[in-house]
């Protein structure tokens, strides 16, 4: 299947699941959206009040300062994928419970797959807490490490920008070198993605005569 396919199964599923709680106080499912493959993806936390009455990510107050950030790290809303740890809204917006998080990570996860970004730009504790379990935001924002291939990067959530006013410059600057972080992601991908690793060294030895030599798929 390709990526188109498995990201629009992957959202059909979402749309209907009621694999947690959540489910009974959402209006809409929130897959996220973006092209079938991205260079960048951004994880936020969950679906907000206008996320959950439209059915899509990052449209409230939090959206539109996020679609600021982007514009100001040259990049445009259509090329990057955004979505969110937990697919439903919170009631509330309260933190995702450790439950809904464990149920809703297999969208997330095949998500990733599908999408085979080159960044992963975590917004806010929840979503840095699927790459860097023991990391804190307060120290880690800003900073990037290589996880399965993709260089993933912390960033505090926009809506804490708005709700702590000093935060809004660690995120500026953390969003101003974006660029930076996908440059460097580019120069280094040989050799986090495992493409460098040379085989090993095939023995100087003839396979016994009369058996063939088979490669086993599974
Ligand atoms: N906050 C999030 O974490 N995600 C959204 O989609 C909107 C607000
Ligand atoms: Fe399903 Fe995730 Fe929504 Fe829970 S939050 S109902 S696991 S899509």
């Amino acid at each position: 299947m390709d990526s188109a396919t498995i990201l629009a199964e992957i959202s059909r599923q979402v749309i209907v699941c009621e694999k947690c709680a959540l489910h009974f106080s959402r209006k809409k499912g929130v897959p996220g959206e973006g092209p079938n493959r991205v260079t960048v993806m951004f994880i936020g936390e969950g679906p907000g009040f206008y996320e959950n009455e439209q059915g899509r990510p990052f449209v409230g107050q939090a959206g539109k300062l996020l679609d600021e950030l982007l514009a100001k790290a040259g990049l445009k809303r259509e090329e990057v994928f955004i979505t969110n740890v937990v697919k439903c809204r919170p009631p509330g917006n309260r933190d995702p419970l450790p439950e809904e998080l464990a149920a809703c990570s297999s969208y997330l996860d095949a998500q990733i797959e599908a999408l085979q970004p080159l960044v992963i730009v975590t917004l806010g504790r929840y979503s840095m807490a699927k790459f860097m379990p023991n990391a804190k935001i307060s120290n880690t924002h800003g900073q990037a490490v290589w996880v399965n291939g993709k260089l993933v990067v912390a960033m505090y959530h926009p809506a804490a920008a708005l709700h702590q006013p000093s935060i809004r410059p660690q995120l500026e600057a953390d969003f101003a070198r974006l660029p930076e972080f996908i440059k460097m992601a580019k120069a280094d991908l040989h050799l986090h993605s495992g493409m460098n690793e040379k085989p090993a060294e095939p023995e100087e030895k003839e396979p016994p005569k009369d058996q063939p030599t088979q490669l086993s798929l599974f």
